[in-house]
């Protein structure tokens, strides 16, 4: 069955996204593993976001002259032009875009169209004004910004259905196009007009089949709010959710992932039919949780996302980026991937976030993504614009064209990479761990916190930042990723889960791997309702321990005791703990509790489960944790790295490639357990690597 979901399909728009939901990822087959360095003629992707459309035409020859001689060999372009390609109703133009394309082509600079529907026509606005979504006030969106159309409206998906075939009529055979960008990074708005409460209702009847089966699995006995039609069941209209049924409120959140989905496949299977030979992507957002980016990438060619580090602020906490690099790589089983919009310069809209950043980090943040599994390197954005929102938010170059400091940079790190490719090919990045990343559990934390100061994403850097500290690599895995490899699992605040994901980290650690539960684990099952089992719930057997009393914590008052004598503060929840078969490694040390045990160790099969009941604000506790469970899972760690200096790894057999990277302003000195070659210098390099400030040093075996 075909999935467009046009207009005249669809009288009933509920069914109809039905239709659509339950056909994706069925007809549009993504390739199975992609090699983004053969797929750009063996050259390492480079680029720059590029929109010729706001430049004179007689611009076009010398901006491809200075990219060619920066190293780039790659643009995206064309993913805010939808009022240029279809400047009325049915009536296009992609001459201009052929002339740009031409004249990039001959510089060796070949493209990724962008689809243009994130930033749809003032017409259409004009024509649908319901393709704008609707906020949970019950208004309207109008006409002057970007990414708020609706995707359950049935003009847009017509009007997308459109311009996508069009496009992909005319450039389907273009040697000079690689491939698409869907949409620009799909997430927001949530749309609460009446066409996505019927789809949502729709979406509803479809898991459900019957209401008795919904009502009981929302527990809506609760208030009375009892479902006697589909036609009742409600949005939850308020922002924080937090008078509406938290099943209901979880299931809204992948509904609207779905929906996202639904709509992206839509344009994939346009794409697909029309210009099989082109390869697709999305550009996504790292750390950004409205989406299930695993589900969305079972439909693309290869992950692409936006990478901005300097939204940190402090340079030298690389992980941030780090992590977001991992989660997206393990969002697509850990296969390469490419940056569709790195960092070129201070960003901003009508105020800088913050300060510049020295032109040489810039060169640092892109070698952190080739290290964490990138392929390709495109940034953001050629030139800052003239016009609108973005003239704060710089590209590679200002407005004046001038060959500054980040064009050197960017120039530097091309003819580098262009050196480094055949080591690189082929290479990726093996990790002994793995964090465990639950969309539901993200979800349902948002939806109720329990404790204000609960943040899913800062439990996930409380150890993956004591892993990469020790230099040891880490994948981000999914509820569906196959874990059989991996020593070590951690799985952070694992509040939702259901049957199938308890069996199978039950069955990791039986087999011999070792889980770092911690609390707010096994909580609740699949429907967001609490268990009736003594927590961790499911997870009580293999963690040795039962938690018949926990205190949420508003100030951080509590201290953990160990492991060994050492005390460290605690914040966000104690757990506390009592054994059956585990062995307590830490307690709390103060108040009505002190003494009791705060994490523990436990064996389950051939496995070892270490459940941790607090948080602590000490990145030592961190440390020493995960040298103890390193330790027992014979992985080397290497606690001797300066702060701000990161190691990375990425390999072949037969080949390691070993990235050093200095995020501080000082000359370091970094202990490695060998001396290994410099890839680029041909120098052999000593134990003790001197890294001068800002710089990166790429590291092999001799
Ligand atoms: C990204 C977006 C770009 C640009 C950039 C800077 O999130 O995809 O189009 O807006 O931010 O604001």
């Amino acid at each position: 069955m075909s999935r467009l979901w046009t207009r005249g399909m669809c009288a009933l728009i509920g069914i109809c996204f039905v239709t659509s939901l339950a056909a994706y990822g069925q007809t549009a087959p993504a390739a199975k593993s992609f090699d983004l360095i053969a797929w750009n003629g063996g050259k390492f992707v480079y680029g720059a976001d590029y929109y010729p459309e706001a430049w004179d035409e007689s611009q076009w020859e010398k901006d491809a002259t200075m990219m060619q001689e920066a190293g780039i060999n790659f643009v995206r372009m064309g993913e805010f032009a939808w009022a240029k390609m279809e400047p009325k109703e049915g009536q296009f133009d992609f001459g201009w875009l052929d002339r740009a394309l031409k004249v990039l082509n001959a510089h060796g600079i070949r493209a990724v169209l962008g689809t243009p529907t994130a930033s749809p026509p003032a017409w259409l606005y004009e024509k649908y004004p319901d393709i704008a979504a609707m906020d949970e006030n019950g208004v309207r969106y109008r006409y002057g910004s970007r990414r708020n159309y609706c995707v359950h409206n049935a003009d847009f998906v017509a009007a997308t259905t459109r311009i996508v075939t069009a496009m992909a009529e005319h450039f389907k055979n273009h040697p000079g196009v690689l491939g698409w960008q869907i949409d620009n990074e799909v997430g927001s708005p949530k749309c609460f007009d009446p066409a996505s409460r019927a789809a949502f209702q729709a979406w509803c009847r479809h898991k459900y089949q019957t209401l008795e089966v919904l009502n009981s699995d929302w527990g809506t006995i609760f208030w009375g709010h009892t479902y006697h039609d589909w036609k009742e069941i409600p949005l939850p209209w308020n922002t924080l959710y937090e008078t509406y049924n938290p099943s209901l409120a979880l299931d809204f959140s992948r509904f609207h992932s779905d929906s996202l989905h639904a709509y992206v496949d839509i344009q994939v299977a346009i794409l697909r039919r029309v210009a099989p030979r082109q390869a697709i992507t999305h550009n996504e957002m790292g750390m950004y949780s409205g989406v299930d980016y695993y589900d969305l990438n079972r439909s693309l060619d290869f992950v692409a996302w936006d990478n901005y580090p300097m939204f940190g602020k402090d340079y030298a906490q690389y992980n941030g980026a780090g992590l977001a690099h991992d989660l997206m790589r393990g969002s697509k089983d850990n296969q390469n991937y490419m940056i569709m919009e790195q960092q070129g310069g201070a960003g901003g809209w009508a105020t800088f976030f913050g300060h510049q950043a020295p032109a040489s980090l810039y060169r640092v943040w892109a070698y952190q993504s080739v290290a964490h599994g990138a392929d390709g390197v495109c940034y953001f954005r050629w030139r800052t614009s003239r016009y609108g929102t973005e003239q704060y938010w710089q590209g590679i170059l200002d407005q004046d064209s001038y060959r500054n400091s980040r064009y050197f940079a960017v120039a530097q790190t091309g003819k580098e990479l262009g050196k480094l490719t055949t080591l690189l090919q082929g290479t990726k990045v093996v990790s002994p761990v793995a964090m465990l990343v639950s969309p539901d559990s993200r979800w349902a934390q948002q939806i109720q916190p329990g404790v204000k100061d609960f943040e899913y994403d800062q439990q996930l850097h409380d150890y993956y930042d004591a892993f990469r500290r020790a230099g040891v690599s880490v994948d981000v895995a999914f509820p569906p990723s196959d874990l059989s490899a991996y020593r070590i699992v951690v799985a952070p605040a694992l509040y939702v889960t259901d049957q199938t994901l308890v069996n199978k980290l039950h069955a990791f650690v039986k087999s011999g791997g070792t889980l770092i539960l911690t609390f707010r684990s096994g909580v609740k099952d699949e429907h967001n309702v609490v268990t009736d089992q003594t927590l961790p719930g499911p997870f009580a057997d293999i963690a040795g321990v039962a938690i018949h009393e926990f205190d949420p914590q508003v100030n951080e008052e509590q201290e953990l005791v160990g492991p060994g004598e050492s005390r460290y503060p605690t914040r966000t929840w104690n757990d506390i703990l009592e054994p059956s078969t585990a062995k307590a490694l830490a307690t709390y040390g103060k108040g009505y509790y002190a003494g009791k045990p705060a994490v523990t160790e436990n064996h389950a099969g051939k496995g070892l489960v270490y459940y941790v009941g607090t948080e602590s604000t000490s990145p030592l506790f961190y440390d020493r944790l995960i040298a103890m469970a390193a330790k027992k899972s014979l992985i080397a760690i290497n606690q001797r790295i300066p702060t701000g200096v990161e190691v990375a790894v990425r390999q072949k057999p037969g080949t390691k490639i070993i990235f050093v990277l200095n995020y501080t302003g000082m000359d370091q000195t970094v202990p490695l357990d060998q001396a290994y070659q410099n890839a680029l210098t041909g120098k052999t390099e000593p134990m003790d690597l001197q890294i001068p400030a800002f710089e990166v040093k790429v590291l092999t075996e001799k």
